[in-house]
């Protein structure tokens, strides 16, 4: 699977947020890693989870700060992603599934999800951010 690579195009134009996607790419990465046993694999995930409740929290703050228009529906996302995190992460201490395929699975779907989420949804508050 191909490794998550920064584009200037991601960038939301602020140094900070930018920093944290290109930090979440590093994180998601490593969930691929073939070396991760169960124990590697719960703490990329406290690590991921931990990362993106600091992440969503600070892009949060300043989206209110900017007074963005369309914060309702991106705090949805946010919190859709935040609950789709505990039931994964339930999901994995239960033991369901092994943890490559997990990993790989993993990585898939956040791949996916963030890349769309920065490419569309951050995109979409860039303006704000520069007035
Ligand atoms: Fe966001």
């Amino acid at each position: 699977m191909s490794r998550l690579e920064w584009k200037d195009e991601y960038s939301v134009g602020d140094g900070g947020i930018d920093r944290q996607h290109q930090q979440l790419f590093a994180l998601i990465d490593r969930l691929e890693d073939n070396d991760l046993d169960a124990s590697a694999m719960s703490v990329t995930f406290e690590k991921l989870d931990m990362y993106v409740r600091e992440h969503f929290h600070d892009e949060e703050e300043i989206l209110k700060s900017v007074g963005y228009d369309d914060l309702d529906a991106h705090l949805r996302q946010h919190d859709e992603f935040r609950e789709w995190l505990v039931t994964a992460k339930e999901s994995f201490k239960e033991g369901r599934g092994d943890v490559a395929a997990v990993g790989r699975n993993l990585h898939v779907f956040l791949r996916d999800w963030l890349l769309s989420h920065i490419l569309y949804t951050d995109q979409a508050y860039k303006p704000w951010l520069e007035k």
